[in-house]
């Protein structure tokens, strides 16, 4: 952990349990927002945001780029995590440290010691994209809990059950803001509804994920 997130640790961070093993950290990542930019512009110029498609042949409204050992992709083939960025033929950027320390402390915070991610997805969202309801299923190791970071634009977060059908929660997420979900959530339906046209201070007309997770 970094001198970054001691003053968090003195204040007390907020913490709100959003269902069973589920967290949302208002504001978390505030603290090192402009660190956290500067990383995702960095990484972003050696591996740059792509619409993929889905297996089904749909084209994603989000783009997505990654860093860390591996990167989600998909094509239509289907979906996998790869060393190899398929754009550029390099491995994706490394994690930069301000991620991995960030991540693991989040899901410190959320109850799981020891978060290791050896991925990180990068999600951009315009105003008007939207991802719809999906678990994160494509890591062999589910014991392991998913780091997700909220920056530039709000969005609607939709957080469901264990089943589709499951009527999602919707929590407004802003810049700062970070959910933890592992164990008995590790598996929830989650997504989020179509972005609000909006100009954010720092990022402009957008809204950036980041999503931690260990894939094995
Ligand atoms: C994801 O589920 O991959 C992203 C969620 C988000 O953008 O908040
Ligand atoms: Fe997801």
């Amino acid at each position: 952990m970094t001198d970054l997130f001691d003053g968090l640790a003195d204040t007390g961070p907020s913490r709100e349990s959003i269902a069973d093993g589920a967290v949302l950290l208002r504001g978390f990542a505030g603290p090192i927002e402009q660190e956290l930019t500067a990383a995702v512009r960095d990484i972003v110029a050696r591996a740059p945001f792509r619409r993929m498609t889905t297996p089904g042949g749909y084209q994603m409204s989000v783009a997505m780029t990654n860093c860390g050992e591996r990167g989600w992709i998909t094509d239509h083939t289907g979906y996998r995590y790869d060393a190899i960025d398929p754009r550029t033929d390099l491995p994706w950027p490394a994690m930069p440290d301000v991620f991995r320390d960030l991540a693991r402390s989040a899901a410190e915070q959320g109850g799981y010691q020891s978060f290791a991610p050896d991925a990180c997805l990068i999600n951009r969202y315009e105003p008007g994209t939207r991802l719809s309801l999906h678990q994160d299923k494509d890591e062999l190791d589910l014991a392991a809990p998913i780091v997700s970071v909220s920056l530039g634009l709000p969005a609607i977060f939709l957080f469901g059950g264990m089943k589709r059908g499951d009527k999602p929660v919707r929590y407004r997420l802003t810049h700062g803001d970070v959910v933890v979900w592992g164990g008995p959530s590790r598996l929830a339906y989650h997504g989020v509804a179509p972005l609000a046209e909006g100009e954010h201070a720092a990022l402009g007309r957008q809204r950036i994920n980041l999503t931690f997770r260990k894939t094995r």
